[in-house]
Formats: C-alpha cells, sequence, structure tokens
C-alpha cells in the first residue's frame, strides 16, 4: 500500500518541498530511502524504527520503500523524520492516510518518538503557506517562529502520538508558554545598552552617530580601556528599527542558523564574533543551515573586536560580502547564498603594547609596530569610511560627561536617514555609505575652499581616490545630521578629523 506526506527541506534559505512517498508490500523486511537523501536522512531509519515501536505501533515487518521526491536535489536534514514516520504508519494501514493530503510535518524524531523542533521552521512555515496545505504540524518549542506567518494553521505535537491524533481530526498539545520556552532554551532578550553611560570621547560618539546615520563602516583605535568595545556595543541602540519586511528576513537568516526566534524583531542584528574565528565561520559554510556571522549580521552590525587578532585568510574572505551584499557558497553537491547587508564596526589597540602615541608609554619596538600595521592593512580597512582614534581622557575631559542618549542620538541618525532617502530614491539606495560616483558628483558639490582642503589633504598623501570618495560620503552624512542641503567647507574639514591617517593601502597607491 502507498502513502504520501508532505514535508520541505531547507538549502541555505531556499525551501523544497518534498512528496514523501512510502511503499509498503509484502517481502523479506527492508527499509529503503531513496531520492539523494543525505546522511542525515537515511539514520531517520533508526530513528523512525524506534520512535514508532516505542509510541506502541508497529513497525511493518516488510519491504518498506521510501521515496523523496522529486529526486533531483539532495534532501538534507532530520526535519523529514515526522513525515517519513507518518507516511509509514499510513502505508501500513495504522493511521488514515487522508488526514496526511492537505498537511505538512516538520520535525526530528526521538527514539522515544518525541518530536525535537528542527532549524528553519520559520523558513518552513513560509513555505506550507506558499505551497496552500492547510496545516503544519511542529514542536511546540518553535510554534511562535511558524505563528509570525500571517494565515498559516499550525499545530503543536510533541510527540508521534500527538501528531496522529492531529493527523485524525484530535485536539493538538497545548502551545508551551513563551517563559517555559525561554527556559528550555535558556535564552532572554538582551536589553540595549545605552550611549548616555559613556563618559567623554565625543569624538568617537559623534562617529558611531555619524556611521548609524550613514550606514558607514567604522574603525575605533586607542589604548585599552578607553571605551572602544562599550561604544561599539552601543550601536544597536541608535541604528532606525528594522521594518516587519527587514525584520522577517533577518528573522528566517537567524531561523535558518537554528537560532531561538520569539517574536519579529525590530531591533537590528549585532555580532561581534571572537577573533579566533574561521573563515568558514565567517561568511559561512556549506554544512546544513550553517550560516555565517556575515549573514547573521545582514541588516544590522558586524562587529570585530580586537581586529589584528583576527587571522589574515578569515579577514580577506570578508571582501565578497562587504562588496556584493551577498556570499554564496558552492562545496560539492550544495550551494547557498546569504544575503549579507551589514555595517563593519571594528576595534583595535594602536600597537601590540596598547599605548602607541600615549605619551612614551609605549613598549613596542619597530619591528612590532611594523607588524602591526601590516596586518591592519589590507583589503578590509580599504573599506572602512570612519578612522578615530580614541585617547586616554584627562581629567577634565573625564568630566565632560556624555554626549547624548541613545534615543536623541536615534532620533537624529532616523532624521539624516530620511533626508538620504528621498535624495537618494531616483539612484535606487537609501544610504549615503552606498553612494557611487554619479551619486556623488551630483550631490557633493564643494565650493572653492572645499575643493581646496581636498586638495590639501590629498598633497599630503592622507587620500588616496578611494578614500576621497569615501571622505565625501562621510561629509555628506555630517551635512544630513545637521539638516543642511549643501556640503559646507567645516563638513569636510569635520569628516577629515575623523579619517586622521590614511590605510597603508592607501598611502601605496596615493
Ligand atoms: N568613555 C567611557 N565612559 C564610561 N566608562 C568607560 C569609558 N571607557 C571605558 N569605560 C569603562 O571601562 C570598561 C572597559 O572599557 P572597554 O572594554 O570598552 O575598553 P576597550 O577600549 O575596548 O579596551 P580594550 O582595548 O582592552 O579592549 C567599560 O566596561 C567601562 O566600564
Ligand atoms: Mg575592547
Amino acid at each position: 500500500m502507498l502513502a504520501r506526506a508532505h514535508a520541505f527541506t531547507i538549502d541555505g534559505l531556499r525551501t523544497r518541498h518534498v512528496n514523501v512517498e512510502v511503499d509498503v508490500r509484502p517481502g523479506l523486511p527492508a527499509f529503503a530511502i531513496v531520492g539523494l537523501a543525505d546522511t542525515a536522512v537515511r539514520e531517520a531509519r533508526e530513528r523512525i524504527h524506534a520512535a514508532i515501536r516505542n509510541s506502541g505501533y508497529e513497525f511493518p515487518n516488510r519491504r518498506i520503500t521510501a521515496n523523496l521526491a522529486p529526486g533531483g536535489f539532495p534532501k538534507a536534514g532530520p526535519g523529514l523524520d515526522l513525515a517519513l514516520a507518518c507516511a509509514v504508519l499510513a502505508a501500513s494501514g495504522q493511521i488514515p492516510a487522508v488526514g496526511l493530503e492537505d498537511t505538512a510535518l516538520f520535525g526530528e524524531l526521538g527514539l522515544d518518538g518525541s518530536i525535537t523542533a528542527s532549524q528553519g521552521t520559520l523558513a518552513v512555515a513560509g513555505a506550507t503557506r506558499r505551497a496552500a496545505l492547510d496545516k503544519l504540524i511542529l514542536a511546540g518549542t518553535r510554534v511562535h517562529e511558524a505563528q509570525l506567518i500571517p494565515g498559516l494553521h499550525v499545530a503543536v505535537a510533541e510527540s508521534l502520538t500527538s501528531a496522529v491524533r492531529v493527523l485524525s481530526g484530535g485536539e493538538p498539545d497545548p502551545t508551551p508558554s513563551r517563559a517555559s520556552r525561554l527556559r528550555a532554551r535558556g535564552c532572554e532578550r538582551p536589553s540595549l545598552l545605552d550611549l548616555s553611560e559613556v563618559s567623554g570621547q565625543h569624538n568617537a560618539v559623534r562617529a558611531l552617530v555619524i556611521s548609524a546615520a550613514g550606514g558607514h563602516n567604522c574603525l575605533f583605535s586607542g589604548p585599552p580601556g578607553t571605551g572602544k568595545t562599550m561604544l561599539a556595543q552601543r550601536m544597536p541602540s541608535i541604528l532606525p528599527p528594522l521594518s516587519r519586511n527587514e525584520a522577517l528576513e533577518v528573522a528566517q537568516l537567524h531561523s535558518a542558523a537554528g537560532e531561538p526566534i520569539e517574536a519579529l524583531s525590530s531591533v537590528r542584528p549585532f555580532r561581534a564574533p571572537h577573533h579566533s574565528i574561521t573563515a568558514a565561520g565567517l561568511i559561512g559554510g556549506a554544512q546544513r543551515g550553517w550560516v555565517g556571522e556575515a549573514a547573521l549580521a545582514h541588516r544590522g552590525v558586524l562587529f570585530l573586536d580586537e581586529l589584528s587578532e583576527f587571522a589574515r585568510p578569515t579577514l580577506e574572505a570578508l571582501r565578497q560580502p562587504l562588496e556584493d551584499g551577498r556570499v554564496s557558497i558552492v562545496r560539492a553537491r550544495h550551494s547557498a547564498v546569504y544575503p549579507t547587508r551589514f555595517m563593519l564596526l571594528a576595534a583595535t589597540n594602536p600597537c601590540p603594547c596598547g599605548h602607541a602615541g600615549d605619551g612614551d608609554r609605549c613598549s613596542c619596538s619597530e619591528a612590532e609596530l611594523a607588524r602591526h600595521r601590516r596586518r591592519l592593512s589590507g583589503p578590509l580597512l580599504d573599506r572602512l569610511d570612519l578612522l578615530v582614534d580614541l585617547h586616554r581622557e584627562t581629567t577634565s575631559e573625564g568630566r565632560l560627561g556624555s554626549l547624548e542618549s541613545s534615543e536623541q542620538a536615534r532620533r537624529r541618525a532616523l532624521d539624516a536617514r530620511e533626508r538620504q532617502r528621498s535624495r537618494l530614491r531616483a539612484h535606487g539606495i537609501g544610504l549615503n555609505a552606498e553612494m557611487d560616483a554619479g551619486a556623488l558628483r551630483e550631490h557633493v558639490r564643494l565650493d572653492g575652499r572645499g575643493e581646496a582642503m581636498v586638495s590639501a589633504a590629498r598633497r599630503r598623501g592622507l587620500l588616496s581616490a578611494r578614500g576621497e570618495s569615501r571622505l565625501l560620503r562621510v561629509a555628506r552624512t555630517i551635512a544630513d545630521l545637521d539638516g543642511v542641503d549643501r556640503v559646507r567647507t567645516r563638513d569636510i574639514g569635520a569628516a577629515l578629523a575623523l579619517r586622521p591617517y590614511a590605510t597603508d593601502t592607501e598611502r601605496s597607491v596615493a
């Protein structure tokens, strides 16, 4: 007898509908799964066997063939377990096949018949809706992700027995409360840190707000304990909220990586991977659901603290995501493309001992200083718009207090973004950081003094051609924060002050 069930597999962010067909016939006992199944799916045989028996059903002692159709693409992950088990039960006449016709099943089975939520639930819920299926059965821990898709009927089943009950028209299991789900996962939502806690360092705070307003990449450099990490951590609190569509896109990426999604969050992602991360960890690998930090930072911030400690190949790997706003991963039979539109924030000490520029406290040798500079040069630094030096503040500066609160800064950044959006609409972009040469020519017209200032910086070797474009974009954002239409000489001066030195690469081409 033949039975069919609906399931989905996930390849990166792409979800594909899988028809799980199971045929049970007389013959020598065997259980074969065909249709380009990966190791996790092939291992499903053992789990399904145990789960069916331990749930009080009979595992058919006959010849079972499961076909995952269409056969043209690889099926991965343990999320197909539930559909396979239910199709086996229906094909052996233990449950009515009719319940499977318009229901999608998604979950991994434990040997005791319990269902575990699989990563990518949000994407599967969206695909279930698009496939016009009536209902999605899944485990309670991820039910809130599925409920983010409007119009989808979601039923919770914590075990194979519960899933069978729902398929036969019975009641689903209760939806777990938010508190118990959070407890089960050991996670809680961090509250946003406020900019008003930063005392002094006004130059760096200004740079942070400019960066948030125009989408500029920014590097903080300074001795230990000057507040570099502290400042970067406050970036999410001044960024404008995600739109609903952006939030859904972000949630899908995080769901695909197996992170718990409670509700759509309007707070932009902030990812701060440790410097020991590998290139694959940063940009992603072909392993199922292995989304890299660059994609998890999409629409938010990627913060590389202690930049000089990251391995060079790891930083090199960021070039494509930074340039193209996406990363494609191709390995053997699998491929996936993830969006990576993030803002890059980085922090570093000015030298290995951390005290360069701090009177005569620096104990580094010339060779050490040169090595440190080399580690920081290269393609990544070339893509930074703001290079901010932080200094240990003297007592009087320290007493300056905080420059502004996150709320004030966010409002200013939002206003500045609104101005950019209306000005740049015709170019199909929304942020000053995205302006190309044409947009720059049109929207950043300097007067004689401004031109003279830029030429002088170029002559002094402070600016390459590329650095100049970056400087003009930043100046445009500074003017936008002040609510003025024309970029003034003082905006150029302020942008130059936030770019006190050229990167090594710039120097070599300047
Ligand atoms: N400008 C500041 N305002 C208020 N507190 C500060 C400031 N700078 C540093 N601190 C305090 O010092 C602590 C350490 O700062 P932070 O970790 O940001 O320094 P850092 O510049 O990143 O140092 P390192 O180079 O060692 O990483 C902060 O948690 C905070 O309590
Ligand atoms: Mg730090």
